[in-house]
């Protein structure tokens, strides 16, 4: 019956990460997926988290309405928009919560192939491979907008322009608003402004996805970008709190979908709803109400935003350290990319088989397209992964 059945090629991250799990070598050194470790090389349980595990105990599990809890959503329009934003005050603002950020891009492909089909889908290039997956399995084309450029390790601004403006008016672009994954180079508020002015111009629809909100400059800082666009026109953005939350396993997101007015907001919302009953029904219990606990009390939420803070610090020693540590061994590897980018990931510029080399000769993993997760370094595993580096970039 499944016998033209292809084999899975893998996925280049999850199924990395499964590699690494399997290899046997003590003292082999996680930089693949984009999961962030303490200190002790440890998923983190966040303290606030854990307070408000406490609170919630375990009760009956009825389930969730399909556009998740009301406090959640509350929480989430709070974060990502921040509080007093005009179109949260003008209930423009459809909200559900999502499984993860990748459900909430999935559930926002789904709508857009339904409601806005036949368009476009630009990504950046490079981008976070599933956006490319996401949107093709809901029907669309994907496309690409320049976005790094090799030679400076920073944004190809001008190129990115360029794509955007030459796109046919009202393709679907998708933006990472912070802390881009791969590549760890953002847009500065320049740049968002005009880049803005085009997406405007062109009536182009814009998802964010915004995974790692906090581990840039900080919660309200990293939203920036989203706050002031939708302050201007209608967009989606998808939030994730896999990262800032330390709650990876329990697949926590958020959809928001600004609309035009709040009679508009009501009848989208409707419609996340359908697609949320005919793709998952409605999301689960446990995770989301640790969320909503944490967000919706105001002494939680300080300590956790402490604790992002706490994150963020620890990874952008790191990346010093790491520098340092290169720098140490070698003058001739350049390592001023690490200390300008920012939040999980470095896009190294090592090759494939560079990074092929690092894994099999000393168990230190990378993505292939030559992405380290700096949140996966820690005091004891700087070294070696410096020495790796050097020896894979001097080879
Ligand atoms: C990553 O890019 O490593 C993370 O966002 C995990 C994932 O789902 O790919």
């Amino acid at each position: 019956l499944f016998g033209q059945v292809e084999p899975f090629a893998g996925d280049p991250i999850l199924s990395l990460n499964d590699s690494f799990k399997a290899d046997p070598r003590s003292e082999k050194v996680n930089l693949s997926i984009g999961v962030y470790t303490d200190e002790n090389g440890r998923i983190p349980v966040l303290g606030a988290v854990k307070a408000g595990h406490e609170r919630v105990g375990f009760a009956g599990r009825p389930y969730l309405p399909m556009e998740g809890h009301a406090i959640y959503r509350e929480g989430v329009q709070k974060l990502v928009f921040g509080a007093g934003h005009p179109a949260v005050a003008d209930r423009r603002v459809a909200t559900i919560q999502t499984l993860g950020g990748t459900g909430a891009v999935g559930i926002a492909a789904d709508f857009l192939a339904k409601h806005t089909p036949g368009r476009t889908v630009l990504v950046s290039d490079p981008t976070w491979e599933n956006h490319h997956g996401l949107f093709q399995r809901a029907g669309f084309e994907t496309a690409t907008y320049p976005y790094w450029d090799s030679a400076s390790r920073s944004v190809d601004f001008d190129g990115m322009i360029k794509a955007l403006e030459a796109a046919e008016n009202g393709s679907i672009v998708v933006l990472q608003p912070v802390c881009h994954n791969p590549t760890g180079v953002d847009l500065d508020e320049r740049q968002q402004d005009a880049v803005t002015d085009v997406l405007i111009a062109k009536r182009h629809i814009v998802v964010f996805d915004m995974a790692y909100q906090g581990f840039g400059n900080g919660l309200d800082e990293d939203a920036a970008f989203v706050r002031r666009y939708a302050e201007r026109a209608s967009c989606l953005v998808a939030n994730s709190f896999s990262k800032n939350f330390s709650l990876y396993g329990e697949r926590c997101g958020g959809l928001s979908v600004v609309c035009r007015d709040a009679d508009e907001a009501e009848r989208v919302l409707g419609q996340l709803k359908l697609a949320v009953r005919r793709s998952y029904s409605s999301p689960p219990m446990t995770g989301g109400l640790l969320v909503a606990t944490v967000l919706g009390n105001d002494d939680l939420r300080a300590q956790w935003a402490g604790e992002v803070g706490t994150m963020r610090t620890r990874m952008d020693a790191m990346r010093k350290r790491l520098a340092d540590e290169i720098r140490a061994l070698s003058n001739e590897v350049d390592v001023g990319f690490l200390l300008n980018q920012r939040g999980m990931f470095s896009y190294t510029g090592l090759s494939e088989a560079q990074v092929r080399a690092m894994r099999e000769r000393d168990g230190v993993y990378l993505v292939g397209s030559g992405r380290m997760c700096v949140a996966g370094l820690n005091e004891a595993n700087v070294p070696k992964v410096a020495k790796s580096f050097v020896e894979a970039a001097q080879a």
